[in-house]
């Protein structure tokens, strides 16, 4: 079988780290476009490319450009949050398979305005929760569907950092759509409600506060975005701490709490806990907690997070092949886009509202 062609949309941060060093290490692809609004970025990734595949990389400035020749069959969609749903519904719409990177929306009419058009057509439309790729998560998963917990009725998830703002766009809200809580409360919450078994939720209580802000300290991490937008965080017009209760129509809850600043211990990654009354389940590290014979029996998997991107990738390239169906759907990025936009709405109110 021929190669599939993919185009990467927005060669930026992700596309560098995750998206373009997996797609070269799949068998069954071959990268033979991009596209990329700024010129120096664009110039410098399709050089790149040229040299690790070998052979010419056509370069769009414009996306449309990209979807409107018969170029790829397939794309990634790493481009900062407020152009996910018009090039997504756009690369759909021309014929094509598509990777959407996180957050899918964050306007209820955007989440509808894309579910709907990923499910009038036969592509493949997969949007990177990459987290529920993780070998340790994937391991956890199997323990949940099979029974281990029964009746679900809590989860909690977090992840709190002590300082980590991400540079540029980030923290614009224009830009992104909101601060933390679309940044890394999308795949914490995505990640709970999924390991919960997805029940319907039903109504939102939430909190967005900014109450640091930029605060750059020296020693501390953070993740650069490449384009050179409000690089300095100039611009910080979204929350940088959020807090959520969700409520689902079984009566099980999930709380959240997200931040990139605060004054408080530092999450090494997210954590997850789900509490059933058969067992209970944390990500990190990965336990399954139950009893047998009536003593306490916890088992710790001895599974680590793995190649997260690569299993996202190489997924999504054998669903294309129809040999597998998409893990992280849209319908799933639908229902977890209703849920935040809920989130954002009760903060402003000062209200629990309906998760429409
Ligand atoms: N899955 C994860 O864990 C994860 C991690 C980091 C970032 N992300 C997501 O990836 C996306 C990109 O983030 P990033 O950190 O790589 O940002 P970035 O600024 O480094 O890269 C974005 C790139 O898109 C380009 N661009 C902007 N608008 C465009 C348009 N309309 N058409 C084509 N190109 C355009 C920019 O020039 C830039 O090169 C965001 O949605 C972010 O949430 C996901």
């Amino acid at each position: 079988m021929e190669s599939i062609k993919i185009g990467i949309v927005g060669t930026g941060a992700i596309a560098n780290a995750a998206h373009i060093p997996s797609y070269l290490k799949n068998p069954h692809v071959d990268i033979v476009a991009i596209a990329d609004t700024d010129p120096a970025i664009r110039a410098e990734v399709q050089g790149k490319l040229a040299e690790k595949t070998g052979h010419p990389v056509a370069a769009f400035a414009e996306a449309a450009d990209l979807f409107a020749g018969g170029v790829v069959d397939a794309v990634s969609i790493a481009t900062p949050n407020r152009s996910h749903v018009e090039l997504a519904a756009a690369a759909v719409k021309s014929g094509h398979h598509v990777l959407l990177e996180k957050p899918m929306a964050f306007t209820r009419e955007d989440a509808d305005h894309l579910r709907a058009a990923a499910e009038s057509s036969d592509r493949v439309v997969l949007i990177g929760q990459s987290h529920r790729y993780r070998d340790d998560v994937t391991a956890l998963k199997r323990f949940a569907d099979g029974g281990a917990l029964g009746h679900v009725y809590h989860a909690e998830a977090r992840l709190v950092r002590r300082r980590g703002t991400p540079t540029g766009w980030f923290t614009d809200r224009a830009w992104a759509g909101g601060g933390p809580l679309m940044d890394i409360g999308v795949h914490a919450l995505d990640l709970a409600w999924w390991l919960m078994g997805k029940p319907d939720p039903a109504r939102a209580s939430g909190r967005l506060t900014r109450a640091i802000g930029a605060d750059p300290v020296d020693f501390s991490g953070r993740w650069r975005a490449k384009m050179p937008h409000n690089q300095d965080n100039a611009i910080y017009s979204t929350e940088d701490f959020a807090t959520a209760l969700i409520r689902f129509q079984d009566g099980a809850t999930l709380s959240l709490i997200v931040s990139w600043t605060s004054n408080g211990p530092q999450d090494e990654g997210l954590k997850v806990n789900v509490y059933g009354d058969r067992g209970g389940l944390q990500l990190d590290p990965p336990t399954i907690y139950s009893t047998a014979h009536h003593v306490l029996a916890d088992t710790v998997l001895p599974v680590k997070m793995g190649a997260l991107f690569q299993n996202e990738i190489d997924h999504f390239v054998e669903c294309i092949r129809g040999h597998q169906s998409p893990l992280s759907p849209v319908a799933d990025g639908h229902t977890v886009a209703r849920m935040l936009v809920a989130i954002a709405e009760s903060s402003e109110r000062g209200q629990e509202v309906p998760v429409h």
